[in-house]
This record gives structure tokens, C-alpha cells and sequence, in this order.
């Protein structure tokens, strides 16, 4: 990849967007950028107000991916490519986790808790997530 990382596993891929594991300056991380090898200026523009909301509730939340830099490279005045470069939990989307006769009630509810934790500290910021789903979360079961 242009920005400097070297792909491991590929997460999603998806019409505006691209989640891998990559090895970033010798770390593993979790990178979240666009279909490669450029962004539209609206993808550029997501990722970059993604960046600014996610270090705003992180100093306060750790319901929160640890948000650790965006790197950016302006190949020319119309080809722009963005990653944001986030701490890898280990978790897992919440959507992948779901048994097909549904969660035991206890562990429906320690998840029912942690998303409205997750949530309460979006809203202290007066953000609203209008997008909350199972694939929106990720799920790790230890404090990182
Ligand atoms: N930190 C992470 N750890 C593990 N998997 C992740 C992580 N971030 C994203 N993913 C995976 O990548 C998928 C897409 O990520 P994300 O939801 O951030 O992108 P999007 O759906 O394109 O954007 P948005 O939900 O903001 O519209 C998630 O559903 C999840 O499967
Ligand atoms: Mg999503």
C-alpha cells in the first residue's frame, strides 16, 4: 500500500470503504481506509470527520476503537489517499458473533450494557451514531 503498510488479513471490503490488519512501523494495527489505491473526496472527507469524532470520544471512552494517527498521502491535486490507523483490540464485529438461536440472556446483557456505555459516551460529545448495528461494534472481551 502507498501509506506504508503491509496488509495481513484482509477485514472488509467494501463499496467505499477498506478495514485490514497491517503491519504499520512493526506494529500490528488495525487500518481503516478506502478502496484502494485513492479515495473520492467524500471517502477522504468520511474518514477524515471518522478520525476527528473518534479522538474526540476516545479521551473519555473506552468504548471506543483507540484512534492512533491518519496518515494521508496527496498523490496529485486530484488523487488523495487517507488511512486511519487504529490500536487492533482482537475483537471481533458483533455481527459475526451472533449464535443462530441468539445469545444466553447473561451475555445478551453484558453486550446490551457495554453498547449503551458505548453510546452514552458518543452522546456526552451531543453526537448521535444514526448508524447502530451488530456489524458497527466490535466486540473484545478484555480491557485494552
Ligand atoms: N477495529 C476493528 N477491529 C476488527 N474489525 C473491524 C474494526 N473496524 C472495522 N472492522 C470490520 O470492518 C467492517 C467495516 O468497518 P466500518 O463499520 O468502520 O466501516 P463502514 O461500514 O464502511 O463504515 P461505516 O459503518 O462508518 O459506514 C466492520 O463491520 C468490521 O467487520
Ligand atoms: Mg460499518
Amino acid at each position: 500500500m502507498s501509506l506504508g503498510f503491509d496488509v495481513l488479513d484482509v477485514l472488509h471490503q467494501g463499496k467505499h470503504s477498506a478495514v485490514f490488519r497491517a503491519r504499520y512501523k512493526n506494529e500490528i494495527v488495525i487500518v481503516k481506509t478506502h478502496p484502494l489505491p485513492y479515495g473520492t473526496p467524500s471517502e477522504v472527507e468520511s474518514l477524515e470527520r471518522e478520525y476527528k469524532i473518534g479522538r474526540l470520544v476516545m479521551s473519555n471512552s473506552a468504548h471506543v476503537p483507540r484512534y492512533l494517527q491518519i496518515v494521508s498521502h496527496q498523490h496529485d491535486a486530484k488523487r488523495k489517499a487517507v488511512a486511519i490507523v487504529m490500536a487492533d483490540s482482537k475483537g471481533q464485529p458483533l455481527s459475526s458473533l451472533i449464535p443462530a438461536k441468539g445469545f444466553p440472556l447473561d451475555t445478551f446483557l453484558d453486550i446490551a450494557i457495554e453498547s449503551v456505555k458505548g453510546l452514552r459516551d458518543i452522546h456526552r460529545h451531543n453526537i448521535i451514531h444514526k448508524d447502530v448495528k451488530p456489524a458497527n461494534m466490535v466486540w473484545c472481551t478484555f480491557e485494552f
